[in-house]
């Protein structure tokens, strides 16, 4: 019946079906327990089903379920947007509401389009991208995204854009080394820059981890600079947030590791800590005081039905609650070490198997020699999310990158288990252990 994502209609595989879920467990039919290692594709921060959470949605669905917001108001779209501006230290004004991270950043990409048009600099239209970047499955937003197996079927449908190298600190394009280089991923940028100064609406990047592309690191000082770049020629830093939101590299978000002041960022995921489909685009004033104008065709006509659904606000303003009551940050910096430790341990045990191992906050990455040449589409993954579910353990490498992006209440003992999954795994499909 149900056309599952990202999945092959020949000989699909058998979904498994899950009937509940509690901390980092999901529990299928049978009883049997699994580890949700990657917080069901990045979202369940706090852990599956968190009681006050929960507990926030029953008591808003006693009051409201729902209500449009075009010409109508509710506490908690106020409310989530007011806690939103504050964890952002005052550098936004507005707050945008969707669904998913792919119609945040649709938003993003919409609003500073229009912003130009709006200045009257209609001929800045052209937005910057990386070949390794992802940004959703929207039209508007596979145009930002890298060329890849997700988009390419539909690149005649895109809108054009123009693609430089994805940095890459473990593998840099410019062949130097992080704590030496000068950011020379950027350099093509900047020339791109100075020959076309007028042509560039804005720069789309996902903030210091590229993660569709392959969990790719770069370092912060190449995002200082693309501000520097952006603002020099007076075109707009457009910062997804979506994964990267909500403590995952350490920070609340990663701009702010970063110290940059972007124009437009978009989160979603680990908003509402997994519990509802809600996302945001932040807009900065320079941005919203383009749209403070009379003329009709000036106004931003963007709203999805449920944008800003109280139910789902009410499940963010929770999710927002426990990170800074329960102190999350600090425990994605003690998680940070214990997932650098367990990588290490792996990396002694197999080091032929091993090209790279990268830790960043809550996500850590164990990049396989083998499929290096196919990427995304390594056809030993699938034998490789098998051998882990078996083990009692949700991992879905991204091709040959296997990676850990645990809720950030997991448990050593859990977290013992993932690395041991993994260790048993690679013994057994590669050294025949
Ligand atoms: C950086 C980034 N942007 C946007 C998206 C799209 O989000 P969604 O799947 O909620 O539409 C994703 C999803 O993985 C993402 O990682």
């Amino acid at each position: 019946m149900i056309w599952h994502p990202f999945t092959l209609q020949y000989e699909p595989e058998q979904p498994l079906k899950i009937v509940s879920a509690e901390k980092e467990f999901l529990y299928d039919e049978a009883g049997n327990s699994y580890i949700d290692a990657i917080s069901s594709w990045w979202v369940s921060i706090h852990g599956h089903n968190h009681p006050k959470i929960i507990q926030a949605m029953k008591d808003q669905l006693d009051r409201l379920d729902h209500v449009l917001l075009a010409g109508f108001t509710h506490d908690p779209a106020e409310n989530l947007a007011s806690e939103l501006l504050k964890v952002t230290e005052g550098l936004f004004r507005k707050v945008l509401y969707s669904d998913n991270g792919s119609t945040a950043v649709e938003i993003m990409i919409k609003l500073a389009y229009q912003y130009f048009q709006n200045c009257g600099e209609s001929e800045r239209n052209v937005f910057i991208k990386w070949n390794a970047s992802y940004h959703g499955d929207t039209i508007g937003t596979m145009s930002v995204g890298g060329d890849s197996v997700f988009n390419r079927v539909f690149a005649g449908l895109l809108f054009p854009t123009q693609e430089f190298e994805s940095p890459n600190c473990s593998f840099c394009p410019a062949g130097k080394k992080p704590d030496s280089c000068k950011t020379e991923c950027v350099d093509a940028i900047e020339t791109f820059f100075e020959r076309n100064p007028k042509q560039i609406a804005g720069i789309v990047i996902e903030p210091l981890i590229l993660g569709s592309g392959g969990m790719i690191f770069y370092k912060e000082e190449v995002l200082e600079r693309l501000e520097q770049i952006s603002q020099k020629y007076g075109a707009l830093l457009l910062v997804d947030e979506v994964f990267t939101g909500f403590g995952r590299t350490g920070f609340f978000f990663a701009y702010q590791r970063a110290k940059i002041k972007p124009d437009l960022i978009a989160t979603a995921k680990g908003l509402s800590g997994g519990a509802a489909a809600i996302a945001v685009t932040l807009a900065s004033e320079k941005i919203h005081s383009a749209f403070v104008r009379p003329e009709s065709d000036k106004a931003f006509y963007h709203g999805h039905t449920m944008t800003g659904n109280p139910v789902a606000c009410a499940a963010a303003i929770a999710s927002i609650k426990l990170m800074l009551e329960e102190r999350r940050l600090e425990q994605v910096s003690r998680l940070e070490i214990k997932l650098k430790e367990g990588l290490e341990k792996i990396g002694k045990e197999f080091p032929e198997l091993i090209r790279d191992l990268r830790v960043m906050g809550a996500v850590a990455v164990l990049e396989l020699e083998a499929g290096a040449e196919n990427g995304y589409t390594y056809p030993g993954n699938k034998i490789l999310k098998k051998k882990f579910l078996e083990k009692g353990v949700l991992l879905r490498p991204l091709g040959n990158v296997i990676y850990i992006t645990p809720p950030y209440v997991i448990s050593d003992v859990s977290l013992e288990k993932i690395f041991k999954a993994i260790r048993e795994t690679l013994a057994e499909i590669y050294s025949g252990k």
